[in-house]
């Protein structure tokens, strides 16, 4: 309809221009345009099929030396955004754009996520102690509620609801967390933590370390494999492609700005809710692992530095990380883990590719990890003796 509109239109302009037209046989132009067309496109795929690489078919392309067919077509037009998606872009740009609030007393929120009470709280009462006022503490209880021992976990409990293994309630504690965190204005990055997790460095390194970096650590990389790419689901479409699709660890630490982004997000979000949970198509997507990687991916790539500040063990290939015992709790383990300085992501594919980045502290090769898991709650004790030691030793290189 549209083609023959302006095919009826040119007509007449042609006549109105050119009156002498009229006069000449009708089919003339058009085959001439055909033939015209057809030429072009042969030349065009003969050049698609054998690209002019020697040196004297180039000169007939561009006296610049050699170009690729792709240099000459038009560019591949971007996909048209959704009216959501033009929304959401323009307030993460929005938000991100917008200085960071300067305060007197930037703070660091360590959020818990935890199905009953902490075994290492103690342990996270020495790394706390003597800098009250520069961190804030959130504990998520899951399942029980739990039992405190350490004065800076003593009403820190925020309102929690039962999390599923793989669901996107795990997603919506994180949020929870978010959210309260962010009602203290002072607080600048927002740490997630599990149970599990210890601290390897001493508070003023950690603090030091996470203040200083204006990117969040958000663990991100592609994973062609049944575990990554594998879990990807049409029905996203069209606003999360899979070539956009990312797997990460969930234990992040976020700037003040992306935790608001993450907030502000709904469109990203309900795609992962509605579409990326186990056992839907037959496929096993874990909400956690995918929901920010992307996300972030999509709307900010590069103010994220790719790897999560808290180091896992899963080199053992099994479905669960390695779970460090009380006897394997020794200096020298914590001394390998604190001088890991690259991050190395393995894909699920038959190749098993490895993916090795250095980890860039505002563009400094340096120590990737702050935290580590997963420790067994028997592990206590030794930590706790050690905690003196390694983080003095350890921290020295900063
Ligand atoms: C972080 O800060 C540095 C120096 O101030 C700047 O060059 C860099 O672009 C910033 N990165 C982001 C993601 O804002
Ligand atoms: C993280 O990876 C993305 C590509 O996915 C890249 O654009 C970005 O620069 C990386 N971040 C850093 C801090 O290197
Ligand atoms: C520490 O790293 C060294 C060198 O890679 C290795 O030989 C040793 O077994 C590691 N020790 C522990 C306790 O992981």
């Amino acid at each position: 309809m549209k083609a023959g509109q302006v095919w009826h239109l040119g007509n007449i302009g042609v006549m109105q221009i050119l009156p002498g037209t009229r006069h000449r046989p009708p089919l003339k132009r058009p085959i001439w345009i055909i033939f015209l067309v057809s030429l072009v496109s042969l030349f065009l795929v003969c050049a698609y099929i054998y690209p002019p690489q020697g040196s004297a078919a180039c000169y007939v392309f561009s006296s610049r030396g050699c170009m690729v067919l792709s240099d000459w077509l038009p560019p591949v037009l971007a996909r048209e955004y959704t009216d959501e998606e033009i929304a959401s872009r323009v307030v993460a740009r929005e938000i991100l754009k917008m200085p960071p609030i300067k305060s007197e007393n930037s703070k660091i929120a360590f959020m818990f996520l935890s199905p009953h009470s902490l075994p290492f709280e103690k342990l996270w009462d020495k790394f706390f102690r003597g800098y009250e006022g520069k961190f804030s503490v959130y504990v998520h209880a899951s399942k029980e509620k739990p039992v405190h021992v350490s004065r800076y976990f003593f009403n820190r409990d925020i309102h929690s609801d039962e999390v599923v293994w793989g669901k996107i309630s795990m997603v919506d504690a994180e949020r929870r967390l978010l959210a309260n965190a962010l009602k203290d204005p002072d607080n600048k990055h927002f740490v997630l933590l599990s149970d599990s997790c210890v601290p390897l460095h001493s508070f003023e390194y950690v603090y030091n370390y996470l203040m200083h970096s204006n990117i969040s650590f958000v663990d991100c990389f592609r994973d062609p494999g049944p575990h990554g790419n594998g879990r990807y689901s049409d029905h996203m479409l069209p606003e999360v492609e899979k070539k956009d699709f990312r797997k990460g660890a969930q234990w992040f630490s976020l700037t003040r700005q992306h935790a608001v982004i993450v907030l502000a997000d709904n469109l990203y979000y309900s795609k992962f809710r509605d579409y990326c949970k186990p056992g839907l198509e037959g496929k096993n997507c874990i909400a956690d692992e995918h929901y920010l990687p992307t996300f972030f991916h999509i709307l900010d790539p590069g103010g994220i530095a790719n790897w999560s500040v808290t180091h896992v063990d899963w080199s053992e290939r099994k479905w669960h990380p390695k779970l460090y015992k009380a006897q394997d709790i020794t200096l020298e383990l914590l001394k390998n883990i604190t001088s890991i300085d690259e991050s190395i992501h393995v894909t699920s594919d038959e190749k098993k590719e490895e993916q090795v980045q250095p980890c860039l502290w505002n563009g400094i090769k340096r120590p990737c990890y702050l935290f580590a898991r997963k420790f067994h709650p028997e592990a206590l004790d030794k930590l706790l003796k050690l905690f003196p030691d390694y983080t003095t030793q350890f921290d020295r290189d900063f």
